[in-house]
């Protein structure tokens, strides 16, 4: 379904995948299964699983007290669990219906939370302040074309000390055939200056369909993401891969306690997630 690559104009590509990712709100606004945060203790899986990577290289091993920037907040789940979890928190999207969502929840479960509306690749200059942890997971890069300028945002937005947290689907998970009824490659694994050209009236989460069904994406070696946070002078301190992810990317995924895997034979064969922690010295 991606299989069209295009070069495109930045502004012409971030409008229609913000119009795109407008039209996604209101059907997860059904699915994220928002309501399970009315529990007073309650974490999104993505925060809980994120945390346990994370606690090691904080100070304290904890966000309690820590100002956080996180990056393609969406419609807020993830950015009031790190509030939850006793952060300072300012959540960064394009999308205004999404901030409109997120500022919505965070006055019903009554936690703070700043919501800045900006391209992440200009965040630097739209939030205020500085920060301990800037922070981004699971549907964040494939977003955009320049690593290099997204570097950039989180280098300035950190403090010195500050960390960087990225865990997302794996660039070589991104090469796979979605729709093969094997391990098949499909898509580039190495970046490209064309966009991947995608038409989907579906989302991963929930029912119903959009009415801007064509989004833009790029592909990004593992090499140029970690390359792009060395090249802003961030150390790196840790990089896994792993075996399972959060949405079913394909079919043939088998649910698994922590969320879907391939068939258990080919675990071993491709990772489907990578986790990047770094640090400004
Ligand atoms: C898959 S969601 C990631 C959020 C999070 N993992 C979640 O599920 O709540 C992707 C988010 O990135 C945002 N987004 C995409 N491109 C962006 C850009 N260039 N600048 C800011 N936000 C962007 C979308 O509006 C959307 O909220």
């Amino acid at each position: 379904m991606g299989d069209d690559r295009i070069v495109i104009d930045w502004d012409a590509a971030r409008a229609s995948n913000r119009e795109n990712w407008e039209d996604r709100v209101p059907l997860h606004e059904k699915a994220y299964g928002i309501s399970d945060l009315d529990a007073p203790d309650h974490l999104s899986s993505v925060i809980r699983t994120d945390l346990i990577a994370l606690s090691p290289f904080l100070p304290g091993g904890t966000v309690a007290g820590l100002d956080v920037c996180h990056f393609q907040c969406h419609i807020g789940t993830d950015t009031l669990s790190l509030a939850r979890a006793g952060a300072r928190v300012t959540g960064v999207d394009f999308s205004p219906a999404a901030l409109a969502s997120a500022a919505q929840l965070s006055e019903r479960l009554n936690l703070d939370a700043t919501w800045v509306e900006t391209d992440v690749l200009d965040a630097r200059a739209a939030v205020t302040g500085d920060f301990d942890l800037v922070y981004t997971s699971i549907g964040t890069i494939n977003w955009f074309p320049d690593l290099d300028r997204w570097a950039a945002q989180i280098a300035g937005l950190l403090r010195a000390g500050g960390t960087f947290y990225i865990r997302d689907g794996h660039p070589m998970l991104y090469a796979m055939d979605e729709d093969a009824d094997e391990l098949r490659l499909r898509y580039p694994y190495f970046s490209t200056n064309q966009a991947q050209v995608w038409d989907e009236e579906s989302t991963y989460a929930g029912d119903g369909t959009v009415a801007h069904s064509r989004t833009y994406q790029w592909a990004h070696p593992l090499s140029d993401i970690i390359n792009s946070l060395i090249g802003v002078g961030l150390q790196i301190l840790r990089v896994d891969e792993g075996a399972t992810l959060p949405w079913k990317f394909s079919s043939r995924m088998i649910e698994v306690p922590d969320g879907f895997a391939w068939p258990e034979a080919e675990r071993v064969l491709i990772p489907c997630t990578y986790t990047i922690v770094a640090r400004k010295s």
